[in-house]
């Protein structure tokens, strides 16, 4: 079995970069400091100044990454003097100038999130995972992100309408056609852009990790095995975690030495658990033996 390869490396992202080759990524996905959300504790770019400090770096990741590959960015924009800011907003348009296409926009639905109340709004439950490509012909995996049809089977599939079994345009004039009836007697369907998923990521001591399922499900869907993963904001190691554990390779970038120590920590307990299954990976692997009894309980944490 090859051997799968996960790096972390301390920087500034726009500068580790700068020392990559033309085309080497197969996927990006990150999340970056949202704008002066989390100042005490990683930093965080003034909301005015996001777009001017966020372009120098897609700059890099829009050189680093292969024809072929995939730009995902969960960001959201946070309600500043009861009005919602605009700097993501400004920032697709920004990207879009810099030559990225923006293919298009998967919701994360945070499940579990907080009860609360706020004067003038509800609670936030989701966040944008916004997708950008270099060009139209990027590979996509759809068949690795199926889901159930569960219930669809039993109901609406059951009582197909006259609209169900013709094939028609969709109501929103995206000009893709829909027979319903295709999907009778089928187990599986493709999911739709909106992913509903916990944000519980453990115990970990970094205050804004994803849940591993979030990159998880762009790297099934964007990459194949064996193929390279970049996270550039990586904070505590979550992506490149789930590209281990995908069995593809990855690169992570940090800025903070503490929340680099914790990545590599991660990525060490990961092929430990890796090791665990296969005990053929990484026969002389030394850093998974680094990180073999410290990872350990936080590593089953995550399960
Ligand atoms: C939202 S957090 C990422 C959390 C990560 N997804 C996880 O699951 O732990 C953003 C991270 O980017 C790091 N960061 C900020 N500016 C950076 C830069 N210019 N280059 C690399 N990392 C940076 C921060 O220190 C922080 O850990």
């Amino acid at each position: 079995m090859r051997e799968i390869r996960a790096e972390i490396k301390y920087g500034d992202c726009a500068d580790i970069l700068a020392g990559d080759p033309a085309n080497t990524f197969d996927l990006i996905v990150t999340s970056p400091p949202y704008a002066d959300k989390r100042k005490n504790t990683y930093g965080g770019v003034s909301p005015d100044k996001y777009v001017e400090w966020f372009l120098p770096r897609s700059e890099q990741f829009l050189r680093v990454l292969k024809p072929a590959g995939t730009f995902i960015l969960n960001i959201k924009e946070k309600a500043e003097n009861g009005e919602r800011h605009t700097f993501v907003l400004e920032l697709i348009l920004a990207l879009r100038k810099q030559g990225w296409l923006w293919t298009e926009e998967f919701i994360w639905h945070k499940k579990n999130c907080y009860p609360g109340k706020w004067p003038n709004r509800f609670r936030d439950a989701w966040e944008r995972c916004l997708q950008f490509n270099k060009t139209r012909h990027f590979k996509m995996n759809q068949k690795a992100v199926m889901v159930p049809m569960g219930d669809w089977a039993e109901t609406r599939l059951k009582s197909l309408g006259k609209n169900d079994v013709t094939r028609f345009d969709s109501q929103v004039g995206s000009g893709f056609g829909k027979n319903i009836a295709n999907w009778l007697g089928r187990d599986k369907a493709y999911p739709t852009n909106v992913l509903h998923l916990a944000t519980e990521c453990g115990n970990k001591s970094h205050s804004a990790a994803f849940p591993e399922a979030l990159p998880e499900w762009f790297i099934k869907l964007f990459t194949d095995e064996g193929d390279l993963v970049l996270d550039p904001f990586v904070g505590s190691g979550t992506t490149c975690a789930a590209a281990q554990h995908l069995r593809r390779n990855s690169v992570g970038i940090e800025i903070k030495q503490e929340y680099l120590e914790l990545a590599r920590e991660e990525v060490a307990g990961t092929a430990y658990q890796l090791m665990e299954k296969a005990p053929e990976y990484g026969k002389n692997n030394d850093r998974r033996n680094n990180g073999l009894h410290r990872r350990k309980s936080t590593a089953a944490a995550h399960k």
